[in-house]
């Protein structure tokens, strides 16, 4: 399809509009409260976010991944406030977050070997399991499904918030559905805020990306989503793993592994451009697009290695850092996809010539699915 074809398309398909008209209609404006922790962990606040859990509210706060919009994973109506202030498809469903291993065994049955094994060598940390539940899970919290995915972050923050609460605690990334997950307390507010009852901040997360999920029921254990932990550190502990997605976003007709697969994910309001391939080939194709681009008007904001951004001293742009080191395009992409959308860029066009190995993988999954349209170069 023609570059300003894909942009018509999706401009009339995802604009800001349209999801502010259906969220504004079925959710009460409420007083968002902001914790500021301090790093003092069981604090006064963390207690006092604890509490609001406990009572059936919702609280946003970090994880070593994202930010996470918690509530009472076995509350029924807590839990679904989680999904009306994020406007989340009600089949889609929600990790649990718990503090410890034995708190993880009261939710779950017909646990597998591998999946302890897997607990003992990555939690706490970025990696979901999916495993059969217990009946104390509700329907509303798995989306109805017989499974439940659990993880413990990695998180102080977030672990002593769970202890002080007593509860497994269900948390989606603490988003509007279909946008970019976000890694900063003010993002959570840009979303949220007047939505959830609270947020604890903690400041920017470390990772940046969204734990891996691994489904544990088949006889080999299924990656449904790529995070930090890659398939062969995975391997390392239990043998064979599989990988069950794949880098689109599938029609709602389809029948997945991972309801969230189909959903529309990390997308920000601009639309967004992914050119792959070795680094002077994407420059130079960079360098056309916004002769081309500029000539038509547009404002366009660039995703860039810190070796392309040297190239492009004038533009409006954000680094995803150095071209050998994934993790920095890990911590960068959420972050740098909100602030070119702030500078309200009509088209963001990303240097996709950074190293695909390790969380790469992750990176260039989130990225792909943000895509408007991707040019391989
Ligand atoms: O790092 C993370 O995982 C963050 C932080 C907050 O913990 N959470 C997060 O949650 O990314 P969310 O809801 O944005 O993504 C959860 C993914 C969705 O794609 C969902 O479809 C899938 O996990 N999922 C949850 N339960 C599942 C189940 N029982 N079977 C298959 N997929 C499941
Ligand atoms: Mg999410």
């Amino acid at each position: 399809m023609h570059e300003s074809a894909v942009c018509r398309e999706r401009a009339s398909a995802y604009s800001g509009v349209q999801l502010g008209f259906i969220y504004e209609k079925t959710v009460m404006k409420k007083d968002t409260r902001i914790f500021r922790t301090g790093g003092i962990i069981g604090n006064e606040q963390i207690i006092e976010a604890a509490r609001i859990l406990r009572e059936g509210g919702t609280v946003a706060f970090p994880t070593e991944t994202v930010y996470g919009l918690g509530a009472d994973a076995l509350n029924e109506k807590a839990v679904s406030r989680i999904f009306e202030a994020k406007g989340r498809p009600a089949d889609n469903p929600l990790i649990v977050h718990v503090d410890s291993k034995e708190r993880c065994m009261d939710l779950v049955r017909n646990v597998p070997e591998k999946a302890l094994l897997l607990m003992d060598e990555f939690w706490p940390g970025p990696l979901t399991l999916i495993m059969e539940r217990k009946p104390i899970v509700p329907d509303v919290t798995t989306g109805g499904l017989d499974t439940v995915a659990v993880r413990m972050p990695g998180n102080e923050i977030a672990l002593e918030l769970i202890r002080q609460s007593g509860k497994p605690i269900a948390a989606p990334s603490a988003n509007l559905s279909g946008r970019p997950s976000p890694t900063t307390a003010g993002h959570v507010l840009s979303d949220l805020s007047g939505r959830i009852d609270a947020v604890v901040d903690g400041g920017e997360v470390s990772i940046g990306l969204e734990s891996t999920v691994v489904d544990m029921t088949g006889d080999i254990p299924a990656i449904l989503r790529p995070g930090k932990i890659t398939k062969e550190e995975l391997e390392l502990c239990i043998g064979d793993v599989r990988i069950a997605y794949d880098d689109k976003v599938h029609p709602e007709s389809e029948t997945v592994r991972s309801p969230g697969m189909k959903y529309t994910h990390y997308s920000p309001d601009s639309i967004v451009i992914l050119v792959e391939g070795q680094h002077e080939s994407v420059i130079s194709r960079i360098k056309e697009m916004i002769v081309d681009f500029n000539h038509r008007g547009a404002n366009i904001g660039l995703l860039l290695t810190e070796e392309s951004k040297k190239v492009f001293p004038c533009e409006i742009s954000h680094s995803l850092g150095e071209k050998e080191k994934p993790e920095q395009a890990a911590k960068n992409l959420f972050f740098g996809l909100r602030y070119l959308d702030e500078k309200k860029a009509d088209i963001i066009i990303v240097d996709g010539s950074f190293d695909p190995d390790g969380i790469g993988q992750a990176v260039f999954n989130r990225l792909r699915k943000a895509a408007d349209m991707i040019i391989k170069v």
